[in-house]
């Protein structure tokens, strides 16, 4: 089973209703929401008033990926606006176990994301808390950049730590996912896929977002 998550910032804020209910009609799983500062990413996009404004409109759940410093300020923030994940960048977390614990005190799922040169050695011993380990197959800060593939070592080796353990935790990319680079991502032991500008771009998202799962599926 694999799950494609399409990510709103490529989406077009003018309409932001109906392009949520659009990707949920062409069979999205998770809907992400990619939350940047301008501090820990160059850009900055939006915050939890975007998820308040969008949480009615869909029965997804909403995948909160959050590119900020200090996250620990702001998750009851995004908890109360109706997230259902909220992933934290190892990078900015100083104390990475108690933000974790935070985020399950709301009772939203944690998770942890990684920068392409981060190694999982830095979440080895934290995988026994977290629902979902996000790798970044671009430096994060904008949509429509290109995969890069030298992060499919370390997607596959932590699968294989996972399943050693026996444990149950969503392994997600995101960052130049499309039909193609999602193949290598599904064999490496991925299972949830964010998809910006390879959704959002096109204008049948529908046609687009099923052309990506049939490519995973395949
Ligand atoms: C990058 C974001 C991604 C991005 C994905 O900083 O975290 O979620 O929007 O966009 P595409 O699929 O266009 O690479
Ligand atoms: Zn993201």
């Amino acid at each position: 089973m694999i799950k494609i998550a399409p990510s709103i910032l490529a989406a077009d804020f003018a309409k932001l209703g109906e392009e949520v209910k659009e990707v949920e009609a062409a069979g999205a799983e998770l809907i992400h929401i990619d939350v940047m500062d301008g501090h820990f990413v160059p850009n900055i996009s939006f915050g939890a008033i975007a998820l308040e404004a969008i949480r009615p409109i869909s029965t997804l759940p909403m995948d909160v990926h959050l590119m900020i410093e200090n996250p620990d300020q702001y998750i009851e923030q995004f908890a109360k606006a109706g997230a259902d994940y909220i992933t934290v960048h190892v990078e900015a977390c100083r104390h990475l176990h108690r933000t974790i614990q935070l985020i399950r005190s709301f009772g939203v799922k944690p998770g942890v994301v990684l920068n392409p040169h981060t190694p999982i050695e830095s979440i080895a011993h934290i995988l026994e808390d977290i629902d979902m380990v996000l790798f970044m197959t671009v430096n994060p800060g904008f949509g429509g950049q290109k995969f890069i593939p030298s992060v499919l070592p370390k997607v596959e080796a932590l699968s294989s730590m996972v399943k050693e353990r026996g444990l149950n935790i969503d392994i997600e990319i995101d960052g130049g996912i499309t039909a193609e680079t999602i193949v290598p991502c599904v064999k490496a032991g991925a299972n949830i896929f964010v998809a910006g500008s390879a959704i959002y771009s096109k204008e049948d998202r529908a046609a687009a977002l099923q052309e990506i799962k049939r490519a995973g599926l395949a």
